[in-house]
């Protein structure tokens, strides 16, 4: 189940694009409950613990091998569920860095912890969320959160770019349903605008342990929330999922420029109806 778009997103969107950064931008943390009162402190501070398990996994091994872990802290009333995810393109240690500093955004949001929340930047190479139940990162559910960072949303120059991003897309997404992703449930696409030198690049992801059923409807679900026709670029994170495309290059395979030390945090906007769905 997708989900619509908070009109608020495009104000917020158009600060972002001017670096004018709130408390929440800089903390790169989108939740289902931003207004609500703090969560307990037994709870918050599980998600402190749970951040720190998450780090350190993380950076268990040199070089670091893992993109992917999740884990749960504490008492079954107060227990923080939560797990870490590196994009596909990543390697070990832009992977950790990034944990690294989806972990500093963690632990500087002190009464702002939230209760069903993700934490992470604006090209998504790396996504940590967390919750207080189990089964707001459940499989099962399709939940689609829409995000904008630099240059997301510009206005789509020519109808081929929508044709070419379009049909683009659907094949990843059949890729998805045929298990022609990478074991890491990771796919990149490089392609040529036809009638022009535009390319896009596309990039697809669910949670490894996901099976193929369940990503193809993770990514059909967000899919939903694109603005084919509209954007030259965007993307939108699941709990269990994400997607970005852009004209300019932004993952690794594809652009040597990569800098994994260039975090422009964002806020991933949530819809609190998805909190009904779940
Ligand atoms: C999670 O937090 C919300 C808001 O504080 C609360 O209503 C809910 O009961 C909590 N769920 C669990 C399983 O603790
Ligand atoms: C995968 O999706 C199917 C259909 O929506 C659902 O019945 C199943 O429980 C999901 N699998 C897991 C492991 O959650
Ligand atoms: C799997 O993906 C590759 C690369 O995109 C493509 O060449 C191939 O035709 C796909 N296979 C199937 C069965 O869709
Ligand atoms: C872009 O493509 C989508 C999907 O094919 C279509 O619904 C939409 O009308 C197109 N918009 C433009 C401006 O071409
Ligand atoms: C990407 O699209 C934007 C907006 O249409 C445009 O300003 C920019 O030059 C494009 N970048 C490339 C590499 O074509």
């Amino acid at each position: 189940m997708a989900l619509g778009i908070p009109f608020l997103f495009l104000t917020i969107l158009s600060q972002i694009s001017n670096f004018a950064l709130s408390a929440n931008e800089i903390n790169g943390q989108g939740c289902t409950n931003l207004d609500e009162r703090p969560a307990p402190l037994n709870y918050r501070n599980n998600v402190h613990q749970l951040s720190s398990l998450l780090l350190s996994d993380s950076s268990s091994s040199d070089p670091p091998t893992h993109s992917y872990f999740t884990t749960s802290v504490g008492e079954v009333s107060a227990r923080a569920y939560g797990y870490y995810l590196c994009r596909g393109d990543l390697n070990g240690k832009d992977c950790q860095s990034c944990v690294e500093t989806a972990h500093k955004s963690i632990t500087n949001l002190d009464r702002n912890i939230g209760n069903d929340c993700f934490v992470s930047e604006s090209n998504v190479k790396c996504l940590i969320p967390y919750a207080n139940r189990s089964e707001f990162l459940g499989f099962g559910e399709e939940i689609g959160f829409s995000g904008g960072g630099y240059g997301d949303y510009l206005t789509s120059s020519s109808s081929q770019y929508n044709t070419t991003l379009s049909n683009s897309m659907q094949e990843l997404l059949r890729d998805a349903r045929y298990q022609n992703l990478t074991k890491a449930n990771f796919a990149t696409r490089v392609v040529m605008v036809e009638g022009s030198r535009e390319k896009i690049y596309l990039l697809v992801q669910c949670r490894p342990d996901m099976p193929p059923i369940n990503c193809s409807n993770c990514l059909s679900s967000i899919h939903d929330e694109m603005r084919i026709g509209r954007t030259t670029s965007g993307k939108v994170i699941g709990v269990n999922c994400l997607l970005k495309y852009s004209n300019e290059s932004f993952f690794g395979g594809a652009n040597n420029s990569f800098l994994p030390n260039f975090l422009s945090i964002i806020v991933v906007f949530v819809s609190s109806v998805c909190l009904v769905l779940v």
